[in-house]
């Protein structure tokens, strides 16, 4: 495995292994791996010749700059597994690198930017696009991984490629969890024990909404059962949740019967933003 920091050199290394007729599979992500991440590492190295895996804490979609500063850069550790997972090249660019300027762009999603993360994290999906974009331009990929665990990404993702012409398949990835239940995530090494203790929580009141959305209670009723459950462990605060359709991801009065009903959470606890999701 070779790890490259420049946007030149990984360019130059992915046209090589073109002219050689390789395909190239490319999980973008910000680093601080765990089984996740490896989990699209390792369907990306079962459909394709080669395997790229970015690394890079794009400071552009942190609305919260101390968000931005704890989160965790585990480079070397990082290395290790994806190693052993078989990546081939690991693209690890500076800030600078990446950014000598600031880009100015910015992309608006339309209704995504106006639902769930969209509308509690400003600015975040543009800054999202517009780093996908430059990786995509960069590693001209031919697949792009990306896990459900963000929903709404793979949404926002799915209308950049189709808005724009990207040439390459972009493949939703199921979400791994914990033995408990808890959506693995590089947030969750910030939890203290005993937040810790109660992080699935967040998994369980997505479940137990699911049972009783299929039992036929409406999203409202559904929405105060839940929070009256969630008023019973003060330790979570609840930034949203919603009970959406997972085509648009607009907000629906039950459950779906045509198509597939998504319900999206974004839970606050011990200070970290814990977000998770079910589709049925
Ligand atoms: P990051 O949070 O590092 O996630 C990288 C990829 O791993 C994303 O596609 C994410 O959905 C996936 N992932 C994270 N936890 C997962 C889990 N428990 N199960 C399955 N997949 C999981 O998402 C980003 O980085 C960034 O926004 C990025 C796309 C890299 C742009 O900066």
């Amino acid at each position: 495995m070779e790890v490259i920091n420049t946007i030149s050199q990984i360019r130059k290394t992915i046209k090589e292994q073109e002219k050689k007729g390789k395909s190239i599979g490319f999980v973008p992500t910000m680093g601080a791996l765990h089984q996740g991440h490896i989990s699209l590492i390792n369907r990306a190295r079962e459909e394709n010749d080669l395997v790229v895996c970015s690394i890079f804490v794009n400071p552009t979609q942190f609305d919260n700059p101390e968000d931005l500063k704890k989160y965790p850069r585990t480079l070397e550790t990082d290395c290790t597994l994806l190693e052993a997972a078989g990546c081939d090249y690991v693209f690890a660019p500076t800030a600078e690198e990446m950014y000598p300027t600031l880009p100015k762009l910015s992309i608006d999603f339309g209704n995504l930017e106006h639902v769930m993360e969209g509308k509690f994290r400003n600015g975040h999906f543009s800054g999202v696009g517009t780093v996908v974009a430059k990786l995509f331009h960069i590693v001209n990929p031919d697949r792009a991984y990306f896990g459900l665990k963000d929903l709404q990404q793979v949404a926002v993702l799915r209308r950049l490629v189709n808005d724009l012409s990207f040439d390459l398949d972009l493949i939703p990835c199921p979400i791994v969890r914990e033995k408990d239940g808890l959506a693995m995530s590089s947030r969750n090494r910030r939890l203290s024990d005993d937040a810790r203790k109660i992080a699935p929580q967040v998994h369980i009141a997505l479940q137990k909404a699911k049972e009783l959305l299929i039992q036929g209670k409406s999203s409202t009723e559904v929405k105060t059962i839940i929070e009256e459950h969630l008023h019973s462990f003060p330790e979570l605060k609840a930034e949203y949740f919603e009970i959406s359709d997972f085509d648009n991801l607009e907000p629906i009065p039950a459950m779906n019967n045509e198509g597939q009903t998504a319900i999206c959470t974004a839970i606050y606890l011990d200070g970290v933003r814990l977000i998770d999701n079910i589709v049925f």
